[in-house]
C-alpha cells in the first residue's frame, strides 16, 4: 500500500467553500439559497482555519490546522447555515456572526473527536492524508484534539449560556456514546437496542447541536429550532449507518480512510450485527472470525469483509437506512415552507446514498 501524501493546497480562498463540501452535491434549487449557502460555507472556512491555527505556537498552529485543511464535507457548518435561514431574513450583522461562530465551534468538535477516534481506533489515514495519530503520534493527537475542543468551549462562551449548555450536552453524548461502544450491551440488552443507542450518541448528538445553535443563534423560534434538531436525530442515524456500510465496501481512495478500521477494532457495526444473526456455512464463519474481537489481521478482515458483502445483511441494513431517512424527511413536516427546509429534504439523500 503507498503511503498517502500530505495535503498540498492548504487556504480556502475567502469567496469559495471548499471544493469536497457536500454544498456541491446539494445544489440547492434556489439561486438566492445556494448563493447565501456558498458565502457562508466560504466565511466558515475562512474563520474555522483562523481559530484554529490562533495559537503563539508556531507549530501547534500548523498541526492544529492539518486535519481541517487536509479534507471534510463540512456537512455540521452546512446544517448550522441551514437552521439559520428559519430565523426572520435579512439577519442583522452581528447575527450572522454568531452563526458563523456556530458553524466554526460545531466543526472544531466534530475536528477535535476524529483525532480521538483516530488515536482510538489505531486509523492511518484520515481524508485521504495520514491521520494525526499517524503523523505526530498518539500524545499529540490528544493534545491537539484537547486543543479544538477547548477552542470550541471558548466560542460556545461568546455564543452565550444556552449554547454553553447545549454544546456542553452534546459532547457529553458523544463520549458516553464512545464508552457505550467499548463497554458492549448491558445484560440483556439487545445488541441491536444498544447499537442504536450508540450511534445517536455517538454521532446524531452532534448533527442535531449544529442545527440546534444555528436556530438558536439566530434566534429562531423555539418550536421550529426542536423540530430542527430532530430532524438531526434521525440524519445523524442515517450518516452513521451510512458511514458503517462504506467501511467494508469502500475504496479507501473514495473515503479517505483505511476500509474495514470497525472489523479491525472489533466494533460490530449494524451490517456485521445483522449478518452474524443469519443462519448457514457463511454467518457461521462470519461469527468464527469475529469472535476474538478485533480482527488485526488484514487477511482476515477481507475474508470478513466478503462475507458481509455476499450476506443479506448489507441489503437489510440498507432497508433500515431507508427507513431513518424516510423519518427524517417527515421530521421536516413540521418547519415553515422555506427553500431551506427542501435544501434539508434534498440533504437526507445525499447522505443517505453516499454509500450507495
Ligand atoms: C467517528 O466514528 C467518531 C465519532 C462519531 C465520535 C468520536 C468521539 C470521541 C472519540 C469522543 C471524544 C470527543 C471529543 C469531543 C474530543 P467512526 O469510527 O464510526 O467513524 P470513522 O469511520 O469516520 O472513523
Ligand atoms: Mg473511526
Amino acid at each position: 500500500m503507498t503511503a498517502p501524501t500530505a495535503p498540498t493546497a492548504p487556504t480556502a480562498l475567502a469567496d469559495e467553500p471548499r471544493p469536497d463540501s457536500l454544498l456541491a452535491r446539494l445544489a440547492p434549487p434556489d439561486p438566492a439559497l445556494a448563493d447565501r449557502l456558498r458565502h457562508g460555507l466560504a466565511h466558515a472556512e475562512t474563520r474555522l482555519r483562523e481559530v484554529a491555527a490562533d495559537v503563539p505556537d508556531a507549530r501547534v498552529a500548523e498541526w492544529s490546522r492539518y486535519l481541517i485543511e487536509a479534507g471534510g464535507k463540512r456537512l455540521r457548518p452546512l446544517l448550522v447555515l441551514l437552521a439559520a435561514e428559519f430565523g426572520a431574513a435579512p439577519p442583522p450583522a452581528d447575527r450572522s456572526d454568531r452563526v458563523l461562530d456556530a458553524a466554526v465551534m460545531v466543526e472544531l468538535i466534530h475536528v477535535a473527536s476524529l483525532h480521538h477516534d483516530d488515536v482510538m481506533d489505531g486509523a492511518r489515514s484520515r481524508h485521504g492524508v495520514p491521520s494525526a495519530p499517524a503523523r505526530w503520534g498518539n500524545r499529540t493527537a490528544v493534545h491537539l484534539g484537547n486543543r479544538l475542543l477547548s477552542r470550541a468551549a471558548r466560542l460556545a462562551a461568546d455564543l452565550g449560556g444556552e449554547v454553553v449548555g447545549l454544546q456542553g450536552g452534546a459532547t457529553e453524548r458523544l463520549v458516553r456514546g464512545q464508552l457505550r461502544e467499548l463497554t458492549g450491551p448491558a445484560a440483556g440488552e439487545s445488541p441491536l437496542t444498544h447499537h442504536f443507542a450508540v450511534i445517536a450518541d455517538k454521532t446524531a448528538s452532534l448533527i442535531s447541536l449544529a442545527l440546534r445553535v444555528g436556530g438558536t443563534a439566530a434566534d429562531v423560534p423555539a418550536p421550529v429550532v426542536r423540530a430542527l434538531a430532530g430532524y438531526g436525530e434521525y440524519l445523524g442515524i442515517v450518516f452513521q449507518l451510512s458511514d458503517d456500510l462504506l467501511d467494508f465496501a469502500a475504496d479507501p481512495a473514495e473515503s479517505g480512510k483505511d476500509t474495514g478500521t470497525d472489523l479491525a477494532v472489533g466494533v460490530r457495526t449494524l451490517p456485521v450485527l445483522l449478518a452474524l444473526s443469519e443462519d448457514g456455512p457463511r454467518a457461521a464463519e462470519l461469527r468464527r472470525l469475529l469472535e476474538g474481537g478485533p480482527l488485526a489481521d488484514e487477511g482476515g478482515r477481507r475474508r470478513a469483509a466478503e462475507l458481509l458483502r455476499s450476506s443479506t445483511a448489507e441489503a437489510r441494513a440498507r432497508e433500515l437506512l431507508h427507513s431513518y431517512a424516510a423519518d427524517a424527511r417527515d421530521a421536516l413536516s413540521a418547519l415553515p415552507d422555506v427553500p431551506a427546509r427542501a435544501a434539508l429534504d434534498a440533504l437526507v439523500g445525499v447522505v443517505e446514498h453516499r454509500s450507495s
